[in-house]
């Protein structure tokens, strides 16, 4: 039989904190009939969002086609989403059950160029688009297709969502992590980057890409224009790829802020010397379907030997899940005004946002009212990225401790934290050591997800625990002291 230890090293070494050692003693705590408030993870409709009907409506009858046949059934439907329907039907025969061309299925893929000029005002090719099952595959294949040798090194921001940093460690290549701005709503910094970046080749590192998450997981900040102009001339400076994870573009609450695609800007701006993929899913916004693993890459200035390349590597896998790539074409093409069921989808897709919007006004809020505690609210995505203080231990000594052992003793403290806040308050958050931090400061990462109710419970909860967890600590130092 094999043991661990006949395991992959680099499968070993992979860390995901989302899915950790705490949500798994949440789920351990909910077994024995205790109640959790899972903030953990951006998994919308895990937390009580309602699925789009429009969206759920195109899929059944697709799923089902003798539906098709039912006038008894189809009263029920809109009178668009049937013709849709029947429309996707006539240009894909084969329905859900066939596997599609490797990129996936060639109709769809132009609505996505579609759906990206339409956003953006830009030029756009299907041919240079590839549905994937969500965005993570888009990411994972793009970290594998770029990465030729063992000290290749991939620019990931700190904190960072951890699928970068996983599946660089599975794939053997090198993480250059960037600190990102807290002090300045958390934006991109050169002097930062270009130190970093330099640090990197010094060691031995070469570097050939940088991931940006806009707007950001965990920290909810939308970047600025001029912050992707500096990132692309930065990447242009240092020969770098640039992988830009859009994921949440539609999640920007903030009237100040505004999503601005890497592809628009680097238009604008005339780049056409930097090699671009970007993402997105049908996993966020506001359809929330996590499940059905839909999603695509763009590639912009890549060649098409290049490009015959990663289509190979999709091939590999045969194509995306065909559900998810309906589900890709759903969210590209919503309904239109005068189409029977624009009204529903309206009032659903706005409500869904409006109700995020104030769930992170209100978090940001309250947080800010806790003593220890600070927050930017949050300008967009699901995620607030909370810092706290503890109390300094009198019994040690952090100026003598390298920067190695200070994130160890710092990232025992905030998973001590965390734990506690499941245990004793039934709170389901992710220590910020799981995302990167930096040293010297502790947060939390929580989403904003829960209905409103569950959101006001949680700043209360929270609340009581970090003042009582701050009172003990420093009652326990001052017995060690006496
Ligand atoms: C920044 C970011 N990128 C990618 C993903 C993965 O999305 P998908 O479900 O499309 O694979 C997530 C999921 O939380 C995310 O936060």
């Amino acid at each position: 039989m094999i043991t661990k230890e006949s395991l992959s090293r680099n499968l070993l070494a992979a860390q995901y904190a989302v899915r950790g050692p705490i949500v798994h003693r949440a789920q351990q705590l909910e077994e024995q009939g205790r109640k959790i408030i899972y903030c953990n993870i951006g998994n919308p409709q895990a937390l009580k969002q309602k699925p789009l009907s429009y969206l759920r409506q195109a899929l059944s009858l697709l799923e089902y086609p003798p539906l098709l046949e039912r006038q008894e059934i189809l009263h029920s439907y809109p009178r668009d989403i049937i013709e849709k329907v029947k429309s996707i039907l006539e240009r894909h025969p084969h329905g859900t059950g066939a596997y599609t061309q490797s990129a996936g299925i060639p109709f769809i893929r132009q609505a996505v160029a579609d759906f990206i000029h339409k956003r953006d005002g830009i030029p756009t090719d299907r041919d240079h688009v590839i549905l994937t099952d969500g965005a993570s595959k888009g990411v994972q294949a793009s970290i594998l297709a770029l990465l030729k040798k063992p000290n290749d090194g991939f620019m990931i921001p700190i904190p960072q969502y951890p699928l970068y940093s996983a599946t660089i460690t599975l794939y053997g290549g090198k993480q250059i992590g960037y600190f990102i701005d807290e002090e300045n709503g958390w934006q991109l910094n050169e002097t930062i980057l270009t130190a970093s970046v330099e640090k990197a080749k010094r060691e031995g590192i070469d570097p050939v890409a940088i991931a940006i998450i806009n707007p950001g997981n965990p920290t909810g900040a939308v970047l600025s224009y001029e912050n992707i102009t500096m990132i692309v001339g930065f990447a242009r400076r240092f020969n770098l790829s640039i992988m830009a994870d859009e994921v949440y573009q539609e999640n920007v609450y903030d009237p100040k802020a505004k999503f601005h695609s890497f592809a628009k800007v680097m238009h604008e701006i005339g780049e056409t010397g930097v090699s671009l993929f970007s993402f997105h899913s049908v996993s966020k916004g506001f359809l929330g379907e996590c499940g059905h693993r839909g999603g695509y890459v763009e590639f912009r200035n890549i060649p098409d030997d290049v490009l015959s390349e990663l289509v190979k590597l999709q091939s590999i896998s045969l194509c995306a899940n065909v559900d998810g790539q309906i589900a890709t074409y759903l969210m590209v093409t919503p309904p239109k005004v005068g189409d029977e069921s624009y009204e529903t989808y309206v009032k659903e897709r706005d409500g869904i946002l409006a109700a995020l919007k104030a769930k992170a006004e209100l978090l940001g809020e309250e947080i800010n009212k806790i003593d220890g505690m600070s927050l930017a609210v949050p300008q967009g995505a699901m995620y607030a990225f909370v810092k706290f203080e503890l109390p300094p231990d009198p019994r040690v000594d952090m100026s003598t401790m390298s920067n190695v052992e200070r994130l160890d003793y710092e990232s025992k403290r905030d998973e001590h934290y965390c734990l506690g806040l499941l245990e004793k308050a039934g709170l389901c958050v992710v220590p910020g050591s799981g995302f990167g931090q930096l040293p010297g400061t502790l947060h939390f990462r929580t989403t904003f997800l829960p209905p409103l109710e569950e959101i006001k419970e949680f700043v209360k909860k929270l609340k009581e625990f970090h003042l009582r967890y701050v009172q003990k600590l420093e009652e326990s130092y001052q017995l060690s002291h006496s």
